[in-house]
């Protein structure tokens, strides 16, 4: 091992503090599904905007990007500290044949092909314990699982109809409990996705968009009414709706509700307001994901890591490869590296990654997504220390990369993705570095460039990193700081 250098890293330590990293201007965040043209982005968010005319202050509607105020969230502490979770997409499309839901809507299958593929989804291998061994493998602290697309096909035996997993497939049982119990036999936090659109419903193609664009939406039959509206059977959807979450509340208590297809009525329509209060009562401390028309709890950036984080807590959601749910065909795996960048990415900004794989119609996942699993794995439990319960590092002012601090902000943890020719170098920290070292690895030299004590400049502290120590995906550099991290300001 090489020694530290400590003296070469310390330095002037009587400085005052510089305060807090200034945070980035967030950009409303997109809507979150991408076929959706812009134009209709605005339109929704034109829409929330003026339904907000029609509550109380603590009931105004909130766009994605603009969550509740701080103290109207749960107690969000496990989620902001597990980094990563694992998303299941799994239902009758897990044939592999076409995609989740959108292959009947956008038309690239009539209908009744697509929900025919209900009768070969047996299940017949599925087996949630080694799901959730593998899970916790690959490091994630939570899983969150279809429990029903918009297709409408429910993976638990749903008393509302007989669109299910028990009554509608050969798979014959609730599937949703067994994952509920594996997962939290594994110590892991449970979510369900939960569509509140249903492409399936007879009384869910009831009423347009308030606000929308009618002769746009009536091109689709899934969605819109093709004549006349009918309020009363939009009531009665929303009832249904209603009962099945609480079957869901009541059954399986989960610890995250994550929910979609928000965007095809509007907050008012879904009446927000209320199924926010409704799911509170029935779970106290569940957390809810942003796509509750503006009512939720966390962002969800999908498929695209944020060029500057969301404001409050968020998650990027990304596919293994290019699709939701299994599909045959795609073998665009991305790599552990990359996923391990984006993880590191999303952490560095106080973000959390939800990593998407399709288990297959039997309920078992392919060899190729569980390698990738296992692999990420190695370097999840290698750098568990730099990760978990960590928070965002320093601005990129001072490390050209990211990083994590300890909750103390005495540990700063540089994450190196590619291997430094000159050592890793770190501008105005004025903390004396008492040790600098690889997780999961040995001690490295630090030491002090450019000082100028003069003038109350800390320079720079160059870590070196030997090709030896560099990690395959990602090297992280922890540096133990004399007291809390202390930077210099403008010069
Ligand atoms: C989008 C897609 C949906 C997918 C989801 C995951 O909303 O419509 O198919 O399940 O993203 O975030």
């Amino acid at each position: 091992m090489i020694p530290v250098a400590g003296q070469d890293c310390t330095i002037i330590g009587d400085c005052a503090m510089t305060g807090q990293r200034p945070r980035s201007q967030t950009p409303p965040n997109a809507m979150h599904h991408p076929t959706l043209p812009r134009m209709t982005h605005w339109l929704a968010l034109a829409v929330l905007a003026a339904a907000s005319t029609l509550y109380g202050a603590a009931d105004t509607p909130r766009t994605a990007g603009n969550l509740p105020a701080a103290s109207d969230r749960p107690d969000m502490t496990w989620f902001t500290d597990a980094r990563l979770g694992i998303f299941i997409h799994w239902g009758v499309y897990s044939e592999g044949k076409g995609s989740e839901s959108w292959a009947f809507h956008s038309g690239d299958m009539p209908y009744d092909t697509y929900i025919a593929q209900a009768k070969t989804f047996t299940a017949a291998n599925y087996q949630p314990e080694r799901w959730a061994e593998l899970f916790s493998a690959a490091g994630a602290r939570y899983a969150v699982l279809t429990s029903k697309h918009h297709d409408g096909f429910a993976l638990w035996d749903t008393a509302q109809n007989k669109l299910n997993a028990k009554d509608g497939s050969p798979a014959g049982r609730d599937l949703v409990g067994p994952f509920c119990a594996a997962l939290r036999k594994e110590g892991l936090k449970v979510g369900l996705y939960f569509s509140h659109l249903d492409w399936s419903h007879p009384d869910y193609a009831s009423v347009l968009r308030e606000g929308g664009t009618p002769e746009a939406e009536r091109k689709n039959r899934f969605s819109y009414p093709q004549g006349p509206e009918n309020p009363a059977a939009w009531n009665r959807f929303l009832a249904f709706h209603r009962a099945q979450l609480k079957e869901i509340a009541e059954r399986y208590h989960p610890d995250l509700l994550w929910f979609d297809g928000d965007w095809e009525r509007s907050a008012a329509q879904w009446r927000m307001p209320e199924l926010r209060r409704q799911l509170k009562a029935w779970l106290p401390s569940v957390i809810l994901n942003s796509r509750m028309a503006g009512y939720g709890d966390y962002a969800t950036p999908e498929q695209a890591l944020p060029v500057h984080p969301p404001a409050g807590p968020w998650e990027l959601c990304m596919t293994i490869n290019d699709s939701w749910g299994y599909q045959a065909k795609d073998r665009n795996f991305k790599s552990v590296r990359q996923i391990v960048r984006l993880l590191t990415e999303c952490a560095s900004q106080d973000g959390n990654l939800l990593l998407d794989v399709g288990p297959r119609s039997d309920g078992t996942i392919t060899p190729e997504q569980e390698k990738i699993l296992r692999d990420l794995g190695r370097w999840t439990h290698k750098n568990a220390e730099a990760l978990y319960g960590k928070t965002a590092g320093i601005p990129k002012d001072y490390y050209y990369g990211p990083s994590l601090l300890n909750k103390a902000r005495d540990v700063l943890y540089l994450i190196c993705y590619d291997r430094p020719v000159d050592g890793l170098y770190l501008k105005g920290i004025r903390n004396t570095i008492t040790r600098a070292s690889v997780v999961g690895g040995g001690d490295l030299a630090c030491r002090r460039f450019m000082r100028a004590e003069w003038a109350g400049q800390p320079g720079i502290a160059i870590i070196d990193l030997p090709a030896a120590a560099v990690d395959p995906d990602a090297t992280v550099v922890k540096l133990e700081l004399q007291g809390p991290l202390d930077l210099l300001g403008d010069y």
